[in-house]
């Protein structure tokens, strides 16, 4: 217990008004009244900012991530900039991965790129646990963000079992995903011992960053839109369920995104996630009664439409606005990442006209 000024007993555990637990992202993704729709940009901190190139012009982009300075310092570049309601840490799905003893690079232009690719149990058995020690770099660049964002909520994330999966058996991006799938399909204990210790690995990754304080955190399965609703539920939902249910009890939002995901919507909300990412297809009125309403919504502005003369853009953002309003939370985003091309002075905009419109007097 803590005594405020009047005397009386506060709540430890009751969040500071004001504070990034009371801001408008975090009252959106628990469903209670927010004064505007909160609006973040996936991939908000990269190649779209001039600031960011130069800024990693000589640094690889694995070694960036393991600098602290560096990450806080490229978090905040779009905080700056288009004054959104939250930061997404600087980082990428598979530097828990790398940190667990994979040898893989980010190739710029390509993306992950493991050396050797995982196809036996031998490969699985040498992915190890991960713990603070092994990522000692997030945990200061959290500390350090946490401190300079104020009020402003740190989103904290990770890449899901599946999407993990696919870049270590692949060895790469992959269009069909067919090798994954043929571990999946063939071997389906290997596919679960696999996909059983990259949940451990995510869980423990996502920990590190809540215990040094983000906000909420998103768990990626950028790629399960490959799969049928049967085979999310089989191969997949099991592993994202033991994540998610893994953070129940610290009690924070968790959000859970995909991409090509309408088949999957009610699925991907059984997985345990408060907020449920929403890519451009599927209108959100139409995504929040496949999901069911108890959960928020985040998105879902084609990334592509801005690159669209503004009239076009304001008449989506309306509609997305206007369709959002069928959930009972509704976290204003892309439908996936900002494209390297896109103009920021264009999210700005949007950040602008997204409080304008939604603002509740
Ligand atoms: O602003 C943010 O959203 C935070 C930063 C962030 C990055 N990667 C930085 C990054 C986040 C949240 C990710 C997640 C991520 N990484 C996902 C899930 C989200 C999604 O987009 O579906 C995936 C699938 C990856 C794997 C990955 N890493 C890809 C496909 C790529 C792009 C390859 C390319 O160069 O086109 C990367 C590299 C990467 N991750 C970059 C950034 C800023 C580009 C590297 C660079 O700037 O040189």
């Amino acid at each position: 217990m803590t005594t405020d000024t009047t005397g009386t007993a506060a709540r430890d555990d009751a969040p500071r008004p004001g504070g990034p637990a009371d801001s408008p992202f975090v009252r959106a993704c628990r469903r209670q009244p927010v004064p505007h729709t909160p609006v973040w940009f996936m991939r908000q901190a990269g190649r779209s900012l001039p600031e960011y190139r130069e800024i990693r012009a000589n640094v690889a982009m694995l070694e960036s991530c393991r600098r602290p300075e560096l990450v806080t310092e490229i978090t905040l570049q779009p905080v700056r900039r288009h004054n959104v309601d939250a930061a997404i840490l600087f980082s990428d799905i598979v530097v828990p991965v790398a940190a667990a003893g994979v040898d893989l690079d980010i190739v710029p232009g390509t993306g992950p790129v493991v050396a050797e690719p995982v196809r036996t149990a031998a490969d699985v058995e040498r992915i190890r646990p991960i713990g603070r020690d092994d990522v000692s770099y997030v945990d200061e660049a959290v500390r350090m963000l946490v401190q300079e964002l104020g009020d402003t909520p740190l989103i904290g994330f990770a890449g899901a079992p599946f999407t993990l999966a696919s870049y270590l058996v692949e060895g790469g991006p992959s269009r069909t995903h067919a090798k994954t799938k043929a571990l999946m399909y063939g071997e389906p204990e290997l596919w679960h011992a696999l996909a059983g210790r990259l949940a451990e690995v995510t869980l423990a990754f996502l920990r590190v960053q809540i215990e040094a304080g983000v906000s909420a955190v998103q768990l990626f399965d950028s790629w399960a839109g490959a799969l049928s609703e049967a085979d999310y539920r089989r191969f997949v939902l099991p592993h994202s369920i033991a994540v998610l249910s893994g953070l129940a009890d610290v009690g924070m939002p968790r959000i859970h995104f995909g991409v090509g995901t309408a088949e999957l919507l009610g699925a991907m909300g059984e997985a345990g996630a408060d907020v449920v990412g929403v890519d451009w297809r599927t209108p959100l009125d139409a995504a929040t009664r496949r999901i069911g309403p108890d959960k928020a919504v985040q998105g879902n502005l084609d990334p592509c439409v801005l690159f669209a003369p503004w009239p076009v853009i304001e008449a989506e953002v309306r509609r997305i606005l206007d369709q959002g309003r069928a959930a009972p939370g509704h976290v204003f985003n892309l439908g996936h990442g900002v494209l390297p091309e896109t103009d920021p002075e264009v999210l700005t905009r949007v950040v602008a006209l997204v409080h304008e419109l939604s603002a509740r007097g």
